[in-house]
């Protein structure tokens, strides 16, 4: 007898540790808190968001900080790998920006719509930060209720962001704070669209 086991349908998600220095995230973070920057519709509560179809955040930041330099070419390459394994070719960094939450803030579940693959780079986050929460794709699996919760089962998976995380995610899945309020003083990512 012989027995495969096979895993359909599986969502690539990769998690990279440590993308960046100290002193590099100290000055993304600096010059988040110092720019003027307006609201995102993702957020309640008290945020502030450079969001827009056009920000080159990662871009602007790799000219104005010399610490920075390369920023931009070392995270359209990892987004790059991510595509190739995901199967796309030809992928190209379209748009990033950073969002600050204050405590009581929340972000809204929500998808990057135009866009084929997506990150979050954590710049500052602590063990108060909300977390990045991802919901599984499957709309059958809220039928169901196991009685042990396997890779099969999970309605989603949780991230607690350290700064430093990288996190690369398909851009059409639902994500948010899992509907709880971050409570660290800034809590900083820079998200950035690929197509
Ligand atoms: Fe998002």
């Amino acid at each position: 007898m012989e027995k495969q086991v096979i895993k359909l349908f599986p969502t690539l998600v990769h998690h990279y540790r440590e993308v960046l220095s100290p002193v590099q995230l100290a000055a993304i973070a600096t010059h988040c808190l110092s720019v003027e920057a307006g609201q995102h519709r993702a957020f309640i509560g008290d945020t502030k968001s450079s969001f827009s179809r056009n920000s080159h955040l990662i871009e602007n930041l790799e000219t104005n900080y010399p610490v920075l330099k390369g920023l931009h070419n070392g995270l359209s390459k990892l987004m790059i790998g991510y595509a190739l394994e995901y199967g796309f070719e030809g992928i190209q960094v379209k748009n990033s920006w950073f969002n600050v939450q204050r405590p009581g803030s929340v972000l809204k579940h929500h998808v990057h719509t135009d866009s084929k693959i997506s990150a979050a780079l954590f710049v500052q986050a602590d063990a108060q930060s909300s977390k990045l929460h991802l919901e599984n794709p499957n709309p059958f699996l809220n039928y169901i209720r196991p009685e042990n919760f396997t890779e099969y089962t999970f309605e989603y998976a949780q991230f607690q962001p350290v700064a430093g995380d990288l996190i690369l995610f398909p851009s059409w899945i639902k994500h948010g704070s899992g509907f709880e309020a971050n409570l660290s003083k800034d809590r900083i990512v820079i998200s950035i669209n690929a197509s």
